[in-house]
């Protein structure tokens, strides 16, 4: 199956897809860690997204679309893939569905995570990340086993992410309803999206994802 999840930024699709690809063995297709590993190795890539990044805007929908197009074409990607992040925009929806439909594939389901604005706010000031390889952690609801130490690679570069500060959050809030929250009618027209209550804990919203891809 070919999944999209949507939300608002801190609404948890990062955490559930993890989870989503260990138990459906799916891989997680990520733009925005797609992104942030070009930025870390200074690719052209990610030299021209770090700045849209930073301001919490959306880098131009040809760039992610590209990303997408290419990565789904790998081999892991033959059983369908969870797409965490993308599309974000009505453009990049119809890019998707285009470049699908002349691969003979559709998206199966689209999964809204709802969840109140201050609940995310306080999510993303809690996030923190390893710098090296990408594992997720929130200071209260899932610190590392070890305080300051990745429990996945042993780096000791847990980091709050750059686009993380309460600033760009705020920027990202706006730009998620004016530029994604159509993506809501887009697929509940296509008859495909299902809307879950994100702002229970992590174990109630995985059994809620569990449900609505059924
Ligand atoms: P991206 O990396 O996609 O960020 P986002 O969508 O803003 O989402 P987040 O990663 O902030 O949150 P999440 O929903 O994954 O939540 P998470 O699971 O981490 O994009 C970053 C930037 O890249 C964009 O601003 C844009 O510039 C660019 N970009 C990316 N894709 C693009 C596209 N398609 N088009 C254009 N530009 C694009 O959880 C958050 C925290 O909460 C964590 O600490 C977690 O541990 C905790 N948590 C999770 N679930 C729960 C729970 N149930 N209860 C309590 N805490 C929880």
């Amino acid at each position: 199956m070919i999944l999209v999840l949507l939300g608002a930024p801190g609404s948890g699709k990062g955490t559930q897809a993890q989870r989503l690809m260990k138990e459906r063995s799916l891989p997680q297709l990520s733009t925005g860690d797609m992104l942030r590993s070009a930025i870390q190795k200074g690719t052209d890539l990610g030299l021209k997204a770090k700045g849209f990044m930073d301001r919490g805007e959306l880098v131009p929908d040809q760039v992610v679309v590209g990303l997408i197009a290419e990565r789904s074409q790998d081999s892991d990607c033959v059983n369908g893939y969870i797409l965490d992040g993308f599309p974000r925009t009505i453009p990049q929806a119809e890019a998707l569905d285009k470049m699908l439909s002349e691969r003979n594939a559709a998206v199966g389901r689209a999964v809204l995570f709802q969840v109140q604005d201050e609940e995310v706010v306080q999510r993303i000031a809690g996030r923190r990340s390893c710098a090296n390889c990408g594992a997720m952690y929130h200071v209260d609801v899932k610190p590392p086993k070890k305080a300051g130490v990745c429990d996945q690679c042993g780096s000791n570069q847990i980091v709050l992410r750059d686009d993380d500060r309460a600033d760009v959050v705020r920027k990202r809030l706006e730009v998620y309803r004016s530029q994604t929250a159509p993506l809501q009618a887009y697929y509940e027209k296509a008859g495909i999206l299902r809307t879950i209550d994100a702002s229970q804990s992590p174990d109630q919203v995985f059994q809620s994802l569990i449900r609505a891809l059924q």
